[in-house]
C-alpha cells in the first residue's frame, strides 16, 4: 500500500483508534479497526522455529503452542558461518509463517555474548558483532523473501538475564558502536528487518523503550530503518515518553491503560498528534505489507522442514577434538552412553521454546544398525551420581570398541530468565566422562549446550563434538558426523575459555544491583584473549574437518587505498584431503600501529566454500573503510588512521596462515582541539603549531631556553636526556605558568586560541 493511501486511512481514524493501534490487541495481535477494514496482524516467537500460540498466550514458553519444527538455536546456526544456509532456513520459517498466518516472526536475537554465563546465549549468535549481524542479516533476508517480517532483537545491550527488566548497561560510546550496536547495524542496514524489538534494560541510564538516541537517531536517522519498533513483552515503562522516543508498538496489550494515557497526552498537547500519526503509519505499513502479500496456498509441511532442520544441524556441529578416532566405522561395536543419546537436549527454555512435532535422537538414528549398545549413564534432573548407572555405563563402554558419551547442560543450567552461576557441566556428567574414559581409551564426547563449558577431561578423551542445541533433528545430524556421512564444517563463533575467571567480563558481569558497568570495553571475546596472549580451551573461529585445506596466493587489487575506496582481497583454498568438505575462510585485519588502543586483530569478513578432494577455489572479499576503522569519540564517527594494516587469512583466530600488508590513507583529518591542558608532545605533532608555541613559550628561558642549554643542564644535574625529553613531552601548555616562569596564563590562553584558529 502506498504511503499516501496509509495516510488517508490514518486520517480517518479517531484519536482513540490511533492510540489503540499503538498497543497490542492481546498477547500476539495488533489491533483491528473493522469499520476501516484494518485487519489484526499476528506476531509470534521466534527465532529458530514457530511458537504460535492459538490458545492462552505467554512470553515464557509455558502454555502450548502449535506443533512446529525446531531448528538449531542461534548458538549453533552461527557456528555454520554459512549465510546461504541461514537464508534458506529463513525461507523455510517464512513459509511456515505464511501457512500459519503469522505476519512477523520475533527474531533473530543478536545480542553479543559478553559472558558465557548469559542464560540466553543459546539464542544469540556470537561474541563478534560481524558474525552476529551477518548471520542475522541472512536469516532476515530469507524470512522476508516470503513476505513475512522479522523483529531483530533485543535492541540494545541486553547481555544478561539477571534483573533484565531493570538493569542499566553502562557502556562507553566507542564500545557501544564497535561491539553492541554493530551486532545490529549491518543486519538493519543491509537486510532491512520489517520491525525491531527493543530490550527491557536501560542503556546508560535510559530504558531502551524510551531511548530517543538509539530508537530514533541511530536506528532511523543513521541506519535508515523504516519499519516499526515494538517493545519486548512488558518493556514499556512510560508510554507517552516512549512513543516520543520512537517506540511505535507496545506489546502485549496494556489492557487499554496506556491507550488512555496517549489520548490524554494528545488532548493536553503534551504529545503531538503527528508523533502518534507517524507511529500508526509505520505499524499499518507493515500490517499491509504482509496482508497484501499473503500466500494462502503455502502448506506447512513439517516432515519436509524436519529434513531442512537436519541439514542445518549438520552444519552447526563443531568438531573440537579428533585424535584419529573419528569418523567411526559403521560396522564397529560402539557404546552410546548418556541420557542425551536417547532424549537429546536440543533447544533452550523460555519464549523460544518450540512444541516440536518430532525429535530424532541419536539412538533412533542408529536403530537399524545393530552394532550400537546403550547405557543411560546419568540423569539430568539432579546433579547426583547414580552409582548403578555409572557402573553400567563403564561396563557397556568396556565391552565396545569405542564409547560415545552424549553429555551437556540440563535445562536447569541455562535458560531465558536467569543467568548461569558457573561454567561447569554437572559434576555427575564430568565424573561419568572421566570414569568411562579410564575404562575405554576410545572415548568421544558429544556436547549439547547453548554456551561454553569447562572441560576438565579434555585431555582424557579422543574426540569432542560440540552439537550445541541442534534442533529436533540433532540426533540424526550427530550420527551423520560421527560416522563420516557428513564432513563437519562448523567453527566456533565464540571463544571457549579454560575457565570462567578468564572471561573479560568476569569482574563486572551482572553488576551491582541494577548498575552493570561494561568495564572490559571493546575487549570482548577473542579481542581480549588475543590482546592478553592468553591460552584458551578452544579459540574463536576454530573447528576441525575430516579433510585438510591449504591456502595460497593471498592477493589484493591494490597495495594502497584511500579510505573512500574499496579493496579486493582474494585467496586460493584447496581441499588437500580425501573427502569433500566445506571450509570457513576467515579474514582478519590488524592495524600495525595506532594512537588508540585497538584489538590485535578483528574479523572483517568470512566465506564458506565447498570443495571436492583436490579442488581449488578462489575466495574474494571486498573491504571498505569500516574494515580498517575504529570508532572515534572525537569525531563521533568511524575513523581510519593512515598507515599499514595486516590482512590475515585464518583457519581460526589462532591459526593465521597467510598475511599481507597494505596501506590505507585517511581522507579525514581528526581536528585537534587545543586547551591549556594540551601537552607539548601533542602540539609537536603539527610542526606549524609547535613553531608558534615555541615562539611564545621561549620567554621562559628556564624551561625553553633551547635544546643545547637543556641538554647541558640535564647533564650537569644528572638528569637523563630521556627524562628531560619526557618532562617536556608531557608538560601541558600551562606548565610554564605553574613553574612560576615569565609566561602568564593570559599568554597561554592567547596561544591556545591561535592554535585552535589553525585548525579552522
Ligand atoms: C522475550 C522476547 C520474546 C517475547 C515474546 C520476551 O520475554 O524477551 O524475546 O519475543 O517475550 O514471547
Amino acid at each position: 500500500m502506498t504511503a499516501e493511501k496509509i495516510k488517508e486511512i490514518v486520517a480517518q481514524m479517531t484519536l482513540e483508534e490511533k492510540a489503540a493501534m499503538c498497543s497490542g490487541a492481546d498477547f500476539w495481535h495488533t489491533e483491528a479497526v473493522a469499520r476501516l477494514g484494518i485487519p489484526a496482524s499476528m506476531v509470534s516467537d521466534g527465532p529458530h522455529g514457530l511458537r504460535k500460540q492459538d490458545q492462552e498466550g505467554d512470553h515464557l514458553g509455558v502454555n502450548e503452542s502449535i506443533k512446529a519444527v525446531c531448528f538449531p538455536a542461534g548458538c549453533g546456526t552461527a557456528a555454520s558461518f554459512n549465510r546461504e544456509l541461514l537464508r534458506t532456513m529463513g525461507e523455510t520459517l517464512g513459509s511456515e509463517c505464511q501457512a500459519e498466518g503469522v505476519s512477523v516472526i520475533l527474531g533473530p536475537a543478536v545480542n553479543i555474548k559478553r559472558s558465557p554465563l548469559c542464560g540466553r546465549n543459546f539464542e544469540y549468535y556470537s561474541e563478534d558483532p560481524l558474525v552476529a549481524s551477518e548471520m542475522a542479516g541472512a536469516l532476515i533476508s530469507g524470512v522476508q523473501s516470503k513476505n513475512v517480517g522479522t523483529s531483530i532483537k533485543h535492541f540494545l545491550a541486553n547481555n544478561q538475564e539477571t534483573r533484565r527488566m531493570s538493569s542499566d548497561s553502562r557502556i562507553d560510546e566507542r564500545t557501544l558502536h564497535e561491539i553492541y550496536l554493530a551486532a545490529f547495524e549491518g543486519a538493519v542496514k543491509k537486510a532491512k528487518p520489517w520491525t525491531v524489538m527493543c530490550s527491557y534494560n536501560k542503556i546508560n541510564g535510559t530504558y531502551a523503550a524510551g531511548n530517543y538516541q538509539y530508537l530514533t537517531e541511530t536506528l532511523r536517522d543513521q541506519w535508515g530503518f523504516d519499519g516499526y519498533v515494538m517493545s519486548d513483552w512488558g518493556a514499556v515503562n512510560s508510554r507517552v515518553e516512549d512513543l516520543k522516543a520512537g517506540l511505535d508498538l507496545e506489546m502485549p496489550s496494556s489492557g487499554g491503560v496506556n491507550d488512555k494515557l496517549i489520548v490524554g497526552a494528545v488532548e493536553s498537547g503534551e504529545l503531538s498528534g503527528e508523533v502518534l500519526d507517524t507511529a500508526v503509519e509505520r505499524i499499518l505499513n507493515i500490517v499491509y505489507r504482509y496482508e497484501e502479500n499473503r500466500d494462502r496456498n503455502v502448506v506447512f509441511d513439517r516432515d519436509k522442514d524436519h529434513e531442512m532442520a537436519r541439514r542445518v544441524a549438520e552444519e552447526t556441529i563443531v568438531l573440537l577434538k579428533n585424535d584419529d578416532i573419528l569418523p567411526l566405522s559403521e560396522q564397529a561395536e560402539i557404546a552410546f552412553i548418556g541420557k542425551y543419546a536417547m532424549k537429546p537436549r536440543y533447544q533452550g527454555g523460555g519464549s523460544s521454546h518450540i512444541n516440536s512435532h518430532k525429535v530424532t535422537s541419536a539412538m533412533e538414528a542408529v536403530k537399524g544398525m545393530g552394532n550400537i549398545t546403550f547405557a543411560v549413564g546419568y540423569d539430568d534432573q539432579a546433579d547426583q551420581t547414580d552409582e548403578k548407572l555409572l557402573e553400567e555405563a563403564v561396563e557397556t563402554a568396556k565391552r565396545a570398541k569405542a564409547a560415545v558419551i552424549f553429555a551437556g547442560l540440563p535445562d536447569a543450567f541455562e535458560s531465558e530468565g536467569f543467568d548461569r552461576k558457573h561454567m561447569a557441566m554437572p559434576d555427575c556428567q564430568n565424573e561419568l566422562i572421566e570414569k568411562v574414559a579410564e575404562a575405554q581409551p576410545n572415548t568421544i564426547v558429544v556436547l549439547h549446550n547453548g554456551s561454553p563449558v569447562e572441560m576438565p577431561w579434555v585431555n582424557k578423551v579422543k574426540g569432542i563434538v560440540e552439537a550445541y542445541l541442534g534442533g529436533q533433528a540433532v540426533g540424526a545430524a550427530v550420527c551423520d558426523i560421527l560416522f563420516g556421512r557428513v564432513n563437519p564444517s562448523a567453527k566456533l563463533p565464540e571463544t571457549f575459555p579454560l575457565k570462567l575467571e578468564d572471561n573479560p567480563s568476569y569482574l563486572s558481569y551482572i553488576g551491582e544491583e541494577d548498575v552493570v558497568e561494561y568495564r572490559e570495553g571493546i575487549f570482548v571475546g577473542y579481542r581480549y584473549y588475543d590482546k592478553k596472549k592468553m591460552e584458551v580451551l578452544f579459540p574463536f573461529g576454530y573447528g576441525l574437518s575430516y579433510t585438510t585445506f591449504s591456502y595460497d596466493h593471498l592477493s589484493v587489487d591494490k597495495e594502497r587505498m584511500k579510505d573512500t575506496e574499496v579493496m579486493t582481497v582474494s585467496v586460493d583454498v584447496t581441499n588437500t584431503g580425501n573427502m569433500a568438505g566445506k571450509e570457513v575462510v576467515q579474514l582478519y585485519v590488524a592495524d600495525r600501529e595506532s594512537t588508540v588502543i585497538r584489538p590485535v586483530k578483528e574479523l572483517r569478513d568470512f566465506a564458506k566454500v565447498e570443495l571436492a578432494p583436490g579442488e581449488k577455489k578462489t575466495v574474494t572479499f571486498t573491504l571498505d573503510k569500516r574494515a580498517f576503522a575504529y570508532y572515534s569519540v572525537r569525531l563521533h564517527d568511524w575513523h581510519v588512521e593512515t598507515g599499514e594494516f595486516d590482512l590475515m587469512i585464518g583457519k581460526s583466530s589462532r591459526d593465521i596462515v597467510l598475511t599481507r600488508t597494505v596501506t590505507v590513507e585517511s581522507t579525514v583529518r581528526l581536528p585537534m582541539v587545543y586547551t591549556t591542558d594540551t601537552t607539548m608532545g601533542d602540539v609537536k605533532k603539527n610542526p606549524r603549531a609547535w613553531e608558534i608555541a615555541r615562539e611564545v613559550l621561549k620567554k621562559d628561558k628556564d624551561l625553553f631556553g633551547g635544546q643545547e642549554e637543556a641538554e647541558s643542564e640535564a647533564a650537569s644535574e644528572a638528569i637523563s636526556a630521556e627524562m628531560n625529553a619526557a618532562m617536556e613531552e608531557y608538560m601541558p601548555l600551562r606548565g610554564p605558568v605553574n613553574f612560576g616562569g615569565q609566561v602568564t596564563m593570559a599568554d597561554v590562553q592567547a596561544l591556545v586560541d591561535r592554535l585552535n584558529a589553525l585548525e579552522e
